[in-house]
Order: structure tokens, then sequence, then C-alpha cells
């Protein structure tokens, strides 16, 4: 062979080659495109190829809003509002400016821009908080103001000061693990004996997808596309081949408390593992369970769930709509296990007559205040409370008391 031949050998193969590449990389044989988090994970995109109901509510859940790049349209109506200051005493204030380029949280002390950062990420999905992220390289620290859906105005974030701003907490890997669904990062060496860690920004994958639950699906997707016919589903853990405790778990992930230590990336975790072992098991579990972010020691702690065998999350709430709260429904629930026919119902209902109907929840499950977050309003002093409803479901005297002298105002008005 001639040089000359062998070189353009040489060169079309190695374009094919790279060509070859770069194709398996936009697509793979069945035209799916890769996952972010590995071959084991099929293209998010194919779920609603055959499950589609479930693929259309799923979207409007504020687990799939749960975090997401700014772009405007994800923040709550009146966040958007020009200009609007936050004072936090006669020298400091913050203002929410819209920007060129992005809303911006701009710190002004004596009458002088100090510090201004645009609003990059966001955290939750607007239904009681919002918080806020900036990028900085290769880092992401959180925003001194949080948007507050339950009083449609701004506070200060959780766990802020209050009488400085502060630009400089860093939002570490974990948030990504129970609002997002996949996050790279990395550990530079910031000290001799620090370390920060960093994230590659292209391989964040936002809000909560059906493979941060169900676990990866390439091959339950491989399979159901090469047999159509099967209707069983084949390679992805089925929820009623757990156990209760198993059940809960999938939930308990994220909901099972945010002030543990976590040994491992939850991010690995998929349906059926032992949760345990991705904890320290030194650390954490010493404080009394929150009623925000930790439902699931809550409700383990309920005669409900001790008694009864199919007791899960899932008798209350179906994660793939929207949730309604609305406590008539959610009162309902109750009644699939409490009757008067079978002498398990309320002993107050006697006294209660037809008041009791749809308000369980407000004795029962009563929504309390969270110690870990509180937050505060513009020009006030005072911490507000950051009520949450309590899955610890029980007799709860005082709240009784408040509830009946309701009930009897309202029947004294009639
Ligand atoms: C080619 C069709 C097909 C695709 C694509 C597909 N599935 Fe399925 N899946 C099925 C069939 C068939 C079943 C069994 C019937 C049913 O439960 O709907 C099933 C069942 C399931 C179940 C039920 C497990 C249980 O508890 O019973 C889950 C979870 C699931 N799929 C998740 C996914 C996810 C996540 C994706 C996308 C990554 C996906 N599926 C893509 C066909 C498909
Ligand atoms: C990957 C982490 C993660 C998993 C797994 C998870 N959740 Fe959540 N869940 C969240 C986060 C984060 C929020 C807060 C969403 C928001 O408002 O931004 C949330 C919110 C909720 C809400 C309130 C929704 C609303 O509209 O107010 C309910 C109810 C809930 N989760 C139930 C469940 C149940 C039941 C399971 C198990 C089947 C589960 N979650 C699994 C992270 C998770
Ligand atoms: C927050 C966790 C979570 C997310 C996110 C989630 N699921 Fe589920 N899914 C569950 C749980 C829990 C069950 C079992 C429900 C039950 O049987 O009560 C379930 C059941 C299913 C089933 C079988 C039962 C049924 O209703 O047909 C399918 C299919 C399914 N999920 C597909 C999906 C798809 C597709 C997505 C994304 C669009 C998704 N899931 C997102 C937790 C989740
Ligand atoms: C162990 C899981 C976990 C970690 C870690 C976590 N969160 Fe959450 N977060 C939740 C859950 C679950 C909820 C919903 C809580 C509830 O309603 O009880 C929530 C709620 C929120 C909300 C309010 C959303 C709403 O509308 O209810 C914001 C904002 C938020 N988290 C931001 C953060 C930030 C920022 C971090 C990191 C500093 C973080 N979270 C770390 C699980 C977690
Ligand atoms: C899956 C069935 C089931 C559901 C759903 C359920 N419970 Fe229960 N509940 C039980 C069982 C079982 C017990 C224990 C009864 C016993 O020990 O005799 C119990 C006990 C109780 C108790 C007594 C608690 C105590 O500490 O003494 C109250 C109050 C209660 N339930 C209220 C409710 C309310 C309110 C709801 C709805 C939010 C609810 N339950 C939903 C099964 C259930
Ligand atoms: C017996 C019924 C019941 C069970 C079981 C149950 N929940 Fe709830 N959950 C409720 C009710 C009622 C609310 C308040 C609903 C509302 O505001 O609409 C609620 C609210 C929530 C919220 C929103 C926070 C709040 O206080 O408004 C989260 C998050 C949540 N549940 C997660 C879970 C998780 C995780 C599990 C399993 C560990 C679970 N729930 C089991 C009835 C239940
Ligand atoms: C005004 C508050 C209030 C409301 C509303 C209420 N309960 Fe109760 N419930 C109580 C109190 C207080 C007790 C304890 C009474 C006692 O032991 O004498 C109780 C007891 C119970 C018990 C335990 C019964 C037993 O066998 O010991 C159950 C179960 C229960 N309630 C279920 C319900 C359900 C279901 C609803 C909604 C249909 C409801 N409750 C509405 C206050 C309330």
């Amino acid at each position: 062979m001639k040089g000359s031949t062998r070189l353009f050998i040489v060169i079309i193969s190695g374009i094919l080659f790279t060509l070859a590449a770069f194709l398996s990389q936009c697509a793979s044989d069945n035209g799916q495109k890769p996952d972010l988090r590995g071959e084991a994970y099929a293209d998010e995109t194919t779920c609603a190829s055959c499950h589609k109901n479930i693929s259309n509510s799923y979207i409007h859940t504020a687990h799939f809003k749960t975090s997401g790049p700014i772009t405007g349209n994800n923040l709550p109506a009146k966040s958007r509002a020009r200009n609007h200051s936050f004072i936090y005493n006669n020298d400091l204030k913050i203002i929410i400016e819209t920007r060129k380029d992005g809303i911006y949280q701009t710190a002004w002390f004596k009458g002088k821009e100090v510090r201004s950062q645009k609003m990059d990420i966001a955290f939750g999905a607007n239904e009681k908080a919002q918080t806020y992220g900036y990028w900085k390289g290769n880092r992401v620290y959180e925003l001194p103001l949080s948007f507050f859906d339950t009083i449609n105005d701004w506070g200060i974030s959780p766990g802020f000061p209050s009488n400085v701003v502060y630009y400089d907490r860093a939002i570490v890997s974990h948030c990504f693990e129970c609002h997002g669904s996949y996050l790279k990062k990395s550990f530079v060496q910031t000290g001799p004996l620090s370390v920060a860690e960093e994230f590659s920004k292209h391989s964040i994958i936002y809000g909560i997808d059906c493979q941060r639950c169900h676990g990866p699906a390439a091959n339950h997707v491989q399979f159901h596309l090469e047999n159509p016919t099967v209707k069983t589903a084949r390679y992805i853990t089925t929820y009623n081949s757990l156990n209760k405790q198993l059940k809960v778990n999938m939930c308990a992930v994220c909901h099972g408390g945010n002030d543990l230590k976590t040994e491992k990336s939850t991010f690995g975790y998929k349906p059926g593992d032992n949760l345990a072992s991705f904890y320290d098991p030194n650390f954490g579990m010493t404080t009394e369970p929150d009623v925000h972010g930790n439902q699931a020691t809550l409700l383990q702690r309920s005669k409900c769930y001790i008694n009864s065998t199919n007791l899960t999350c899932t008798t209350c709430h179906d994660v793939h709509q929207q949730e309604k709260h609305d406590p008539v429904i959610s009162s309902q629930k109750c009644l699939d296990c409490h009757k008067t026919k079978t002498h398990n119902f309320c002993k107050m209902a006697p006294q209660l007559g037809n008041a009791i109907a749809g308000k369980c929840i407000d004795c029962h499950m009563p929504a309390m205040p969270s110690r870990l977050i509180s937050f505060k309003m513009s020009a006030q002093n005072q911490n507000s409370p950051y009520l949450l409803h309590t899955h610890q479901i029980a007799v709860y005297p005082e709240q009784t008391k408040q509830i009946l002298s309701l009930i009897n105002n309202i029947k004294k008005s009639d």
C-alpha cells in the first residue's frame, strides 16, 4: 500500500471513529438521549410515551418544580415586583431589582450600594417558600432574602442574621440531593484543613424526576420497547414488592429530616435499598424530629402506623398529582380506617355532631411551628413562625380546645 493511501485510510477511519463516538453520545442505538447519571438511567423523556397520564400530571407537582434555574416564570408573581425594598434597620436595606440580565438582591448601607448578586437558582416550588442561590465560579451561595408564600412577601432567609446582610452561606450538594435529581461535584482544598464543594454547572438535573424516586430505568425501558405485549412491569422495583418500612423509605430519603450527616450521596438511593447505610450512624437522630422535613419519623411514631399493616405515605398522598391541600379530602382518608361501625371512631364524635366533618386534621395532625425554621419580615424584630402539619397522628388537648371554641363560636353566630 502506498504511503498516501495508508494515510488516507487512517484519516478516514479517524473521522468515522470520531463521528461514531459523537453520534453514540447524541443518541444510543434505540434513539434515546443519554442521561447525565450514566448508562443505567433511561432518557427521562421516554417515560411519557408509555406512562402518559402520570407524566402529564406529574409536571404540576411541587416535587417536579422544587428547584430550577431562574427564568422569571418560576418566581412568585409578587416577588417579581420592581425595586421592592426590604428594611433591616434605618441604615440597612436590600432592594430586589430587575436589571437587564436578571433579578438582583442589592444591599444598601447608609445610602451606598455595598453588594449586589443575581438570583440564579430557585429552591422551593413556591408552595410555602422559595430561597435563592447565586453562582460564584463553580460554587453556589444562598441569598439573604427568601420569599414566603404564606405571607406573600419577602423575609430574611431562615438561619440568616437580622442585623447584617450575609451573602456567603454555601449551598451544599445535600440541598440538591433532596431538591434535585443529580449533580456532579468535586472537592477543592481551600486551606490546610478545609475543603469546599464545587459543582459542574451542566451536570445538574433540577427538580425531582421519575428516576429520582423509582431508580435507574434503562433496562426497564429497553425491555418494554422490545416487548410491547408484556403488560407487567419488568426491570424496575415495583412498589407492592416492598415491605411497609421500605415503602416509607422511598420518601424518608428526603422526608426523614435534613439534620442527618450523609456518608454517601443519596442520589444513589433506589427503592429497596437500606437507607441507614447512607448515613453516619454516630450523627444526628439525637434531636426531636421537626415538623419541617421529617414526616417519616413522626408518622412512624403514630399508633395509626404502628398498629396497621398497610399505612404508608401513599395512603394519603398521590405523588403523581398536585396536592389539593383540602382538609375535607384529607379527613376522608381517616374514615377509611376509623368508622363508627368498626368501633374505632372519634371519642369526641357525639359531642361534635356534624361539626366533625372535614376537621380530623385540625385536631389530630395540627399545624405546628417548626423549631428549625422561622423567618423575619421587613422592619420587624420578632420572628414569624413557619407552620407545618405534624405527622404524629395523636390526641392534642390544646388544639382540641382551640378548635372546640372555634366550632362553638360558629354555632353561636348561626
Ligand atoms: C415502552 C414502554 C415503557 C416505557 C418507555 C417506560 N415504561 Fe414503565 N412500565 C411499562 C409497563 C408496560 C409497565 C407495567 C404496567 C404499568 O404498571 O403501567 C410499567 C411499569 C412501571 C412502573 C410501575 C412499578 C410498580 O410499582 O408497579 C414504574 C415505576 C415505571 N414503569 C417507571 C418508568 C419510568 C421511570 C420510565 C422512564 C424512565 C418508564 N417507566 C418508561 C412500560 C414502559
Ligand atoms: C428526592 C427527594 C424527595 C423524595 C424522594 C420525596 N420527596 Fe416529597 N418533597 C421533597 C421536597 C424537596 C419537597 C418540597 C417541595 C417544594 O415545595 O419545593 C417535597 C414536598 C412534598 C410534599 C408537599 C407537596 C406540596 O404540594 O405541598 C408532599 C406531600 C411530599 N413531598 C410527599 C412525598 C412522598 C409521599 C414521597 C414518597 C413517595 C416523597 N415526598 C418523596 C423531596 C422529596
Ligand atoms: C416522589 C416520588 C415519585 C416520583 C417523582 C414519581 N413516582 Fe411513580 N410512584 C411513586 C410511588 C410511591 C408509587 C406507588 C404508588 C402506590 O402504589 O400507591 C409510584 C407508582 C408508579 C407507577 C405504578 C402505579 C401507577 O400509578 O400506575 C408508575 C407507572 C409510575 N409510578 C411512574 C412514574 C413516572 C413515569 C414518573 C415521572 C413522570 C413517576 N412515577 C414519578 C413515587 C414516585
Ligand atoms: C434531607 C432532605 C433535604 C435537604 C438536605 C434540604 N431540604 Fe429543603 N426541603 C426538604 C423537604 C422534604 C421540604 C418540604 C418540607 C416540608 O414541607 O416539611 C423542603 C422545603 C424547603 C423549602 C421550602 C419549600 C416549600 O415550598 O415548602 C426551601 C426553600 C428549601 N427546602 C430549601 C433548602 C435549601 C436551600 C437546602 C440546603 C441548605 C435544603 N432545602 C436542604 C428536604 C430537604
Ligand atoms: C390504614 C388505617 C388508618 C388510617 C388511614 C388512619 N388511622 Fe388512625 N389509627 C389506625 C390504627 C390501627 C390505630 C390504633 C388503634 C388502636 O391502637 O386500637 C389508630 C389510632 C388513631 C388514634 C389514636 C391515637 C393515640 O395516640 O391514641 C387517632 C387519634 C387516630 N388514629 C386518628 C386518625 C386520623 C385523624 C387519621 C387521618 C388523618 C387516621 N387516624 C388515619 C389506623 C389508621
Ligand atoms: C394519614 C394521612 C397522612 C399520611 C399517612 C401522610 N400524610 Fe403527609 N400530610 C397529610 C395531611 C392531612 C397534610 C396537610 C395537607 C394539606 O395542607 O393539604 C400533609 C402534608 C404533608 C406535607 C406538606 C407539609 C405540610 O405540613 O403541609 C408533606 C411534605 C407530607 N405531608 C409528607 C408526607 C410523607 C413523607 C409521609 C410518609 C412518611 C406522609 N406525608 C404521610 C396526611 C398524611
Ligand atoms: C375538636 C377536635 C377533634 C376533632 C375535629 C376530631 N377529633 Fe378525634 N379525638 C379528639 C379527642 C380530644 C380525642 C380523645 C378523646 C378521649 O379520649 O376521650 C379523640 C379521639 C379520637 C380517636 C381515638 C379513639 C379511641 O378509640 O381511643 C380516633 C381514632 C379519632 N379521634 C379519630 C378522629 C377522626 C377520624 C376525626 C375526623 C372525622 C376526628 N377524630 C375529629 C378530638 C377531635
